[in-house]
């Protein structure tokens, strides 16, 4: 027989399982990271600077949204929908091959100044998220990655000027 201050307990832990279910609230962003617009598909790009573009950047600069469990949970959901909102917005890796190439180009020299202003990935999400903290050579990698991109994408516009 379970005495009474148990069952209290069990009753406290159910209303709790249920307010915090009541509190989810979902992220709105189920698409896939890659697809046939992504910016693979324009930019060279190695595994490792993409793994940390995935971890640091496509929660909320593509279609997926990867939440960890408390990001559902209101009002944390709030501001994660409208960072990505913005995010997707400004600047979406998964569309990014449908950007005209000056769009490109100009995205690329942003993701660089971003970089080096470490002003992205934002505080916020950092701290909530520590695994997209990205250390000084990561963050260097994709800094070389996007202008070298640029570079890339210049010799492409040059080429297709001549013919
Ligand atoms: C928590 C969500 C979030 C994450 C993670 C994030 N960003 Fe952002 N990013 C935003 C929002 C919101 C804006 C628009 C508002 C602003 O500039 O602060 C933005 C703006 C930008 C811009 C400016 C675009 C323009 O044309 O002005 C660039 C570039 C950018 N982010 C790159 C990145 C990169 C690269 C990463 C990963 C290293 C990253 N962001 C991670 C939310 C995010």
């Amino acid at each position: 027989m379970m005495n009474k201050k148990t069952l209290t307990y069990i009753a406290i832990a159910l209303l709790g399982v249920v307010g915090i279910a009541s509190f989810l609230d979902d992220i709105n962003n189920k698409g896939t990271w890659y697809g046939a617009k992504d910016y693979t598909h324009v930019i060279q790009t190695d595994s490792s600077v993409q793994k940390s573009i995935e971890t640091a950047c496509l929660d909320c600069h593509s279609n997926y949204t990867n939440p960890v469990w408390y990001d559902n949970l209101v009002p944390v959901s709030f501001l994660i929908k409208h960072h990505v909102e913005e995010g997707k917005h400004e600047l979406n890796f998964s569309e990014f091959a449908s950007y005209s190439l000056k769009k490109q180009k100009h995205k690329l020299h942003e993701i660089a100044e971003q970089l080096e202003a470490a002003e992205m990935p934002m505080e916020s999400y950092v701290f909530m998220h520590p695994a997209a903290d990205l250390n000084p050579s990561q963050r260097q990698a994709i800094i070389d990655w996007s202008k070298n991109a640029i570079q890339q994408l210049e010799q492409k516009d040059a080429q297709k000027n001549q013919n």
